[in-house]
């Protein structure tokens, strides 16, 4: 399976430095086209950024740009939220959805996870569904329960083949500089796998991702480990030198 780069820009950057980074690793992809040939690259700005990287990117149809949440609803009278629909006409190809900090702060539930996976699909781009366990939880234990909880509430029921990613983010893991270990990452990744055969059909088709303070001195060790097919990368996305070393890792 083709490994998929994934960067999250987060709340970051003005456009000014979101165009100075999308060209930059433009550049870089330009010296080093074989990366882009062995994995796909994707990048998640702001969505007001959407369309500077767009324009940027034109040309470049195999580095994808996608958003980094999308509304629960197809369209109406929910001031501030932004649809599917709006990022399939700004070219999008993925979105984001269940991310550990809107599932903190904004209170987001898998049902509403769910919900708008669901509407990502409908438009024709692929949800990135997010899940992983807080640092007390996997104190308690408690990890592969709540995985396999937020598992089954967050991806909509599929009745054939649809392209979904699944990240597996510990908590505990985000922006914090630590990763969770090889072992622990190979044991949850094939519980996720496991997991994906009861809820989807061709389970073994989905990209598993692992996100949570990748940085390029351990992306080696982490992408090569059995069913970890990606990574989805905060911080060291904000780097194009960073972010790309974590590609030529994958492949
Ligand atoms: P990080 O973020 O790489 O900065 O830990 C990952 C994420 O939240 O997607």
């Amino acid at each position: 399976m083709k490994k998929l780069i994934a960067g999250n820009w987060k709340m970051n950057g003005s456009m000014e430095n979101a165009r100075a980074l999308i060209a930059n690793i433009i550049n870089q992809l330009e010296t080093d086209e074989d990366v882009l040939k062995k994995c796909d690259i994707l990048v998640c700005p702001p969505f007001l950024h959407i369309p500077a990287v767009r324009h940027a990117i034109y040309g470049f149809p195999d580095l994808r740009f996608g958003a980094q949440d999308c509304s629960a609803y197809d369209n109406g009278a929910h001031t501030g939220d932004v649809s599917a629909s709006m990022l399939r006409d700004s070219s999008c190809s993925y979105v984001i959805v269940g991310h550990s900090e809107r599932r903190q702060y904004q209170q987001e539930s898998n049902e509403m996870v769910a919900q708008k996976a669901a509407q990502v699909l409908k438009n024709d781009m692929t949800p990135i569904i997010c899940v992983g366990e807080t640092e007390d939880e996997r104190e308690q234990g408690k990890a592969q329960e709540v995985v396999a909880a937020q598992l089954a509430g967050s991806i909509p029921d599929l009745e054939s083949f649809q392209e979904i990613v699944v990240a597996y983010e510990p908590v505990w893991a985000i922006g914090t500089g630590k990763t969770a270990s090889v072992d622990d990452v190979a044991e949850m990744h094939g519980f996720i796998r496991e997991q994906l055969k009861e809820l989807v059909p061709d389970a073994d088709k989905v990209r598993i991702l692992y996100g949570g303070s990748m940085k390029p001195e351990n992306a080696g060790a982490l992408l090569s480990t059995e069913n970890v097919d990606g990574g989805l990368i905060g911080g060291a996305s904000l780097s194009a030198e960073q972010f790309l070393a974590i590609a030529r890792a994958a492949v």
